[in-house]
């Protein structure tokens, strides 16, 4: 775990037919297309190289790797040059090297000879080029014209851009094309002034680049450098772990030097990120040190009390006693926990067995209720299991890919870059979404259907795609015949007039001939792939719509091979593995249903203690139990309940009449503002377990420095149930990802040792699927027969009326992450520091809006205020935001409304109006203009006014703030 270079191969890896070459009489077989620069490294040998790397194709400018070719006359560019059958390649000649050093001349005497002070030392490749090619002196000397006091770039808080080293490579140019997509860069002018210029020679900040580092990592001198090697200094060890934010779960050397992180460098090993990152996981890891963490527990008898810095052994004493006291009062079913998508998958088994084993019930519920449960229960009716069906590799054959409710741009970005590279090679993609998100038209990618359906309205949309594919004779009737059952009562289900596209046109404002055009298009693929967001599950019908989305797959054939697929993007780090540990009350680990007397059986028999038959509670069950008087205490694992839940008033009212809240986290947040025992939790580079990201793909996590708070999180669940009478101990965490895969089937094969051995692997990883399972359902569906369910569309009980004529639907940005409590601590926020309000230009004109205006955003539950930002994106009569800011608390204006299945929150629609409070003054630019580079002051200060906070309604609420 200690590398700190990756071995360059120079050109990309090709798939075509063996060939065999010689290079200095070396024998090599690569694939047919390979360049003569690759083979030669792949025999052993290393042509000196400048401009090729083996992340971006080829581009022949630097001239450093030529070669001699037999019966070729002159010398070729190896890097640009494929290999041929019989080919005799020489490398290293008195005449190459001659030409080579006179390259290398040219280059030294356009460059600053300050190596020794350079931050990029002894990781510069044009230094050791020179060495490579012996050069010794330049004999031009350095008097003619250079670039030398060209001006540096430091406007981007991360990496700083110095032109007067740059060699003119254009690999940073290629990795924002070819690896991220974005095309922010250029290299404008030519000859002498050619330059990387980004967007039309603006500062990086303000241009289109979306900082996501693949430039940086690309280039091979120190013009594009991160500040923090330029402040710290070249990192002198590494440990490979796992990114906390998305569900991508992108792989990352922690490089350090001594015991300071230096810099995240995205590994190319890694199964889900091949080498990419995205602003939060490259850049954004401040938080971890940031001095509001807290660090040792705190305890207070009252909420009004101030809080009270103890020990781990008060703090697990009292905590314990509180909790007993609590059941010997109220009854064993009194008190619960709610275990975190953000901890890893042994700290979340262990809390789940602390609830069940120690506190003897099954009140045990997850964040991820709030964002994936529809998906876990529509999954698991219609396929058999409560998982994404595909890799992410999988895209990369994709024909059709449709994305619904989802904006991976932003929420999951590496992903996005991926899936905007099989697009610029030709896939097709329909985008479902109210908002024209950045996927529907960006450098090369235009979608070929956008539609932009009213929010709430998913199932009538998918459904009609249905009756389209349906009656016009589009099934796959041979898929369907042999892997599926109940069919025929789906069909003629769909197949009603009234799920036609033109009976549900005005209803979800979907013109009816653009949702023919998008399923014929879906149906004919032959590859096509949903992947799908929390556009799809908050909603009242979200798992009507999961399963409508799966009754689309299977009958067109899209189910159980590459490029297919029903795909949730998952929002947080762990959120696959929170659930897949057992952390639904209904649910033990692997998703088994805890009235299944077998099931429990095997779990008691390790555990040594009953298990409740009976499901627990669910998170709004709590909250109403709490309000009722009979649920009274309530351990919180990293989630943030008075931000990231619906109603916040609600939320608030409920927490405020618990005799016990624990919360476990890292900094003070809205939710210990109740709380009664607060427990310092560690960040991902402190924490020693796995995630499991969207593609089921178990990742390692490794720890860079002992926790901080003296206590894993899992240690601390071990303590206090041992000190409430159920004792529960680990040496490490490994023996409890033993005990996870004694006790669950689909991680049979799973251990700490594999995944140190291979990296990752992809559950059900057991003796059936020893390497794991990149797709599933490949032979038959994991329920045996997929099932067909029928999809009845009823509209959410949220409506507009003349008092709440708009439509507030609710995301994320990419800057930033949830309720923002990590990435608020980072430099991210000169990207986002405020929560605005996008409104279409027409609804604002007619509200007497303007750009960058204080607005009020007003629900039946409650009301905020925040700027406004006019944007096109939005359709007319929806309004937008997202809730990175607890001094905004979006969540206060949006309902307790919820799917019908899994209580999952219908933050997607809230039926809101928009009432101007007051203006930008007249000679400021909009205030609000957050978007990415763009609107904020270049100093990241922002300067803009700050929203007024939150409003909660008459006789709701403290609006208590934990400071
Ligand atoms: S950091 Fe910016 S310029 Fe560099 S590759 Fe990423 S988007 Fe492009
Ligand atoms: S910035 Fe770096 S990668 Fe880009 S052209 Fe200059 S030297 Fe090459
Ligand atoms: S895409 Fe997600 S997992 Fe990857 S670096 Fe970004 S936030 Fe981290
Ligand atoms: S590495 Fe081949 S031309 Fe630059």
């Amino acid at each position: 775990m200690n590398r700190l270079r990756d071995e360059d191969l120079g050109t990309p890896a090709a798939t075509g037919a063996p060939v065999t070459v010689h290079v200095d009489g070396r024998e090599v077989t690569v694939p047919a297309g390979t360049s003569v620069l690759r083979a030669a490294a792949l025999s052993g040998v290393d042509i000196p190289k400048l401009c090729a790397t083996d992340s971006v194709q080829a581009f022949g400018s630097c001239r450093l790797c030529l070669v001699e070719v037999d019966g070729q006359r002159g010398t070729p560019a190896s890097c640009t040059t494929p290999v041929a059958d019989g080919m005799r390649v020489s490398t290293q000649t008195p005449k190459l090297a001659r030409l080579r050093a006179a390259v290398m001349e040219l280059y030294l005497s356009d460059h600053p000879l300050d190596c020794l002070t350079c931050a990029a030392n002894g990781d510069c490749e044009l230094q050791d080029m020179a060495g490579v090619v012996g050069l010794r002196q330049v004999r031009y000397g350095y008097d003619g014209h250079n670039h030398f006091d060209d001006v540096r770039d430091d406007s981007n808080p991360y990496f700083s851009y110095d032109p007067a080293k740059c060699i003119v490579c254009s690999r940073c140019v290629r990795a924002c094309d070819e690896v991220q997509g974005t095309f922010a860069l250029t290299i404008a002018g030519r000859g002498f002034d050619s330059r990387v210029a980004a967007g039309a020679g603006e500062p990086f900040l303000s241009s289109e680049c979306v900082s996501c580092g693949a430039c940086v990592r690309a280039c091979p001198t120190e013009t594009l450098m991160e500040k923090s090697v330029i402040n710290l200094g070249l990192p002198t060890r590494s440990v490979s772990t796992t990114c906390a934010y998305c569900g991508v779960g992108c792989s990352f050397r922690a490089e350090l030097r001594g015991n300071e992180v230096v810099r995240m460098v995205p590994d190319r090993d890694g199964g889900a990120n091949e080498g990419h990152s995205c602003v939060k996981g490259r850049f954004a890891w401040g938080y971890a040190t940031h001095a509001e963490r807290v660090l040792a527990p705190m305890i207070r008898e009252k909420i009004t009390d101030p809080w009270r810095e103890v020990g781990w052994d008060e703090a697990i004493a009292y905590t314990a006693a509180r909790f007993t006291g609590i059941q010997a009062t109220y009854g064993s079913g009194a008190i619960g926990g709610i275990t975190s998508s953000r901890c890893t998958n042994e700290e979340v088994f262990v809390l789940q067995k602390m609830v069940r084993a120690a506190f003897g019930n099954n009140n045990v519920d997850t964040c991820a209720r709030v964002c994936h449960s529809p998906t876990g229960y529509g999954l698991k009716q219609t396929f058999g299991t409560s998982a994404g069906t595909q890799n992410f590799a999988s895209v990369e054959q994709a024909d059709v890919i449709m994305v619904i409710g989802a904006n991976p741009t932003d929420g999951h970005p590496v992903f996005a870059s991926r899936m905007k590279r099989r697009l610029r090679e030709g896939a097709r993609l329909i985008v479902v979404d109210p908002r024209r998100i950045d996927l529907v038209r960006s450098p090369h990618v235009t979608a070929a259907y956008h539609l932009p359906l009213r929010p709430g309205t998913n199932v009538a949309v998918i459904n009609a795609m249905a009756h389209v594919v349906v009656t016009e004779g589009l099934v796959d009737n041979d898929f369907v015949a042999a892997r599926c059952e109940e069919y025929d009562t789906w069909a003629a289900f769909v197949s009603q007039p009234e799920c036609s596209p033109e009976a549900v046109e005005e209803s979800t404002g979907v013109p009816a001939a653009d949702l023919r055009a998008a399923a014929r298009l879906y149906a004919a693929g032959p590859n096509s792939a949903i992947y799908y967001g929390l556009g799809v599950t908050e909603h009242s019908q979200g798992s009507t719509m999961v399963m409508a989305m799966a009754n689309l797959a299977m009958a067109t054939g899209n189910i159980g091979r590459e490029g297919v697929g029903v795909n949730p993007l998952r929002g947080q780090n762990n959120v696959q593995g929170s659930c897949d540990m057992g952390s639904f009350p209904h649910e033990l680990a692997g998703y088994r249903h805890v009235s299944d007397s077998a099931v429990r059986e095997v779990f008691e028999a390790v555990w040594g203690t009953p298990i409740q038959a009976e499901p627990g509670l669910r998170i709004p069950n709590m909250f109403a139990a709490a309000l009722d008087g009979t649920f009274r205490g309530l351990f919180v694992q990293g989630e943030d309940l008075a931000q990231s839940d619906p109603n916040t008033e609600h939320v608030k009212a409920a927490l405020s009449t618990l005799d016990l809240l624990v919360v476990q986290d890292l900094f003070l947040n809205e939710t210990a503002a109740y709380a009664h025992v607060f427990l310092p939790g560690t960040s991902f580079l402190e924490k020693d377990g796995t995630f499991t990201n969207a593609e089921r793909r178990i990742n390692r996590v490794r720890p860079v420095m002992p926790p901080r708070t003296g206590r894993h999180e899992w240690e601390v669940a071990c303590e206090l149930a041992t000190a409430m009478g159920y004792p529960m101990s680990y040496g490490h965490p490994s023996e409890i990802m033993d005990e996870v895969a004694s006790v669950t089937p689909t991680f049979a094969g799973v251990s700490f040792a594999k995944l140190d051995k291979v990296g990752s692997v992809q559950w059900p990883c057991n003796d059936a699927a020893p390497d794991g399972t990149p797709v599933m359902h490949v032979d038959g569906f994991v329920r045996g027969k997929g099932r067909f369910v029928a999809t009845p569309y009823v509209a959410t009980d949220e409506r507009t009326t003349r008092r709440y004529p708009l439509l507030l639907t609710t995301g994320r940005i990419l800057t930033q992450y949830n309720v923002g409590a990590q990435t608020r601590r980072t430099e991210n926020v000169v990207w986002h520091d405020q929560d605005v309000l996008d409104i279409h230009p027409a609804d604002a004109e007619l509200r007497g809006i303007r750009d960058g205006d204080l607005v009020e955003l007003s629900s039946r539950v409650g009301r905020t205020t925040l700027p406004a930002k006019l944007s096109d994106r939005m359709t007319p009569g929806v309004v937008y935001t997202t809730f990175h800011h607890p001094v905004t608390g979006a969540n206060v204006v949006t309902t307790e409304y919820s799917d019908w299945a899994t209580n999952c929150p219908e933050y997607k629609v809230t039926a809101v109006q928009v009432t101007p409070v007051s203006r930008v003054p007249a000679a400021a630019p909009a205030a609000a203009g957050a978007e990415i580079g763009a609107g904020v002051a270049p100093d990241g200060t922002g300067g803009e006014p700050a929203p007024v906070a939150v409003a909660a309604p008459a006789g709701t609420g403290s609006g208590t703030d934990a400071g």
